[in-house]
């Protein structure tokens, strides 16, 4: 397969998202921007997987590797652990014609990332997604962060990649769990943004279900095709970007209610469409059919659908804390229609209370 290249337009730093089957295109799509040493971030299933290919092909490029390796899991993503990464960094002279490169998850993306944007000032930064959850999201559209004890993703900044490279083969590897997880977020563009992808999830879940590479191919990129095309309008996101959080009102509530070690995030998250389309269902925005499809597609994902004990004053009041939400009501992405969303901050508790009946 060639790779396919898709450009996320920005007024400054505008990148490419370079999607592959292997590693054979990696040297040209980051190329331009390693520099003289880079730090590759990583974590420590990861590093046992895709480290060694990696650092030979970077080396043979004329770089200095050293290597940062973190323990896998959200406790990773937090100021202590960065300040390592910073004086690895140091200790391995980083300037600033340097890199760092994050291959892995999401946690490795945000860290590195958040890394990066701080080490001097900022330093180039290049993303080698390895789950499906930072192929379709994480790795695209410049969010990185750490965690403070009592807030998720609190110390961040909007720090944009200059390249990312997807190669879907390092999928063979994701656990069950953990490749349903991105699904969640795989199926959300598609009541987001685009009705046709929507028929195409119907007709190729199984496809996806199963690895199938063509099926995988198309769907990533169709899913950063959408998302470059969110982020590109909208990189801070003053209002369209929130669309994004369809599922996640809720989700982020149920994860912090539930301790973060209940449900992986694409499991909070289905879980949150499926409650916030009750809540539009409820309102009279869409009709069965579309709650319908979204439980099937998630159901074949091995995704959950179904919440059956649940304390909803605490989920309301841990909503209410949500960084997102403006002067105190809780904002909410409810779907209108198959393929379109709309941002409304005027839902009545008793609808939330009522979809968890
Ligand atoms: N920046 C953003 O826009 C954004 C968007 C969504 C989520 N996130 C963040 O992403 C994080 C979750 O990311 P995640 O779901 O990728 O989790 P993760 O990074 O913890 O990875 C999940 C697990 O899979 C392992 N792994 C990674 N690649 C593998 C492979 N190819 N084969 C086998 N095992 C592999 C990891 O070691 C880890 O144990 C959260 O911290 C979340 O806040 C960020
Ligand atoms: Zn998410």
């Amino acid at each position: 397969m060639d790779p396919i290249s898709i450009n996320l337009d920005l007024p400054i730093d505008s990148y490419s998202i370079n999607i592959s089957h292997g590693w054979q295109h990696l040297e040209s799509a980051i190329k331009s921007y390693v520099g003289n040493k880079v730090m590759l971030v990583t974590d420590e299933n990861v590093k046992e997987l895709f480290v060694h290919d990696i650092t030979s092909i970077i080396s043979s490029m004329g770089c200095e590797v050293s290597l940062a390796v973190v323990p896998p899991g959200e406790a990773s993503k937090s100021l202590k652990i960065a300040e390592a990464l910073y004086t690895q960094a140091l200790n391995a002279m980083l300037d600033r014609s340097s890199s760092i490169v994050a291959l892995g998850g999401g946690v490795v993306g945000d860290l590195a990332g958040f890394v990066a944007s701080t080490y001097m000032r900022g330093i180039n930064f290049l993303q080698i997604p390895t789950t499906l959850l930072a192929q379709v999201d994480s790795s695209v559209g410049g969010k990185v962060a750490v965690n403070h004890p009592l807030a998720k993703n609190i110390i961040g900044s909007f720090y944009q990649p200059k390249s990312v490279y997807i190669n879907i083969n390092t999928l063979d590897s994701l656990p069950q769990r953990q490749f349903s997880t991105g699904m969640a977020e795989l199926i959300k563009y598609g009541f987001i943004w685009d009705k046709d992808f929507l028929g195409w999830l119907e007709n190729n879940i199984d496809r996806l279900i199963k690895k199938e590479k063509n099926a995988l191919a198309y769907a990533i990129d169709r899913c950063c095709r959408i998302k470059a095309e969110i982020v590109g309008q909208d990189e801070k996101e003053k209002g369209l970007r929130a669309i994004l959080n369809f599922g996640h009102t809720i989700g982020h509530g149920l994860e912090s209610i539930s301790s973060y070690c209940l449900y992986t995030h694409g499991e909070a998250v289905a879980l949150g469409m499926v409650y916030e389309s009750l809540i539009a269902l409820q309102k009279g925005l869409v009709d069965q059919s579309l709650v319908d499809l979204l439980i099937n597609l998630l159901k074949a994902a091995n995704l959950p659908t179904k919440i059956t004990e649940i304390d909803v004053e605490s989920l309301i009041q841990a909503m209410a804390h949500d960084k997102k939400n403006k002067s105190g009501s809780i904002v909410f992405i409810l779907p209108i229609e198959y393929g379109k969303v709309d941002i409304f901050n005027d839902v009545e508790e008793e609808l939330i209370y009522n979809v968890f009946q």
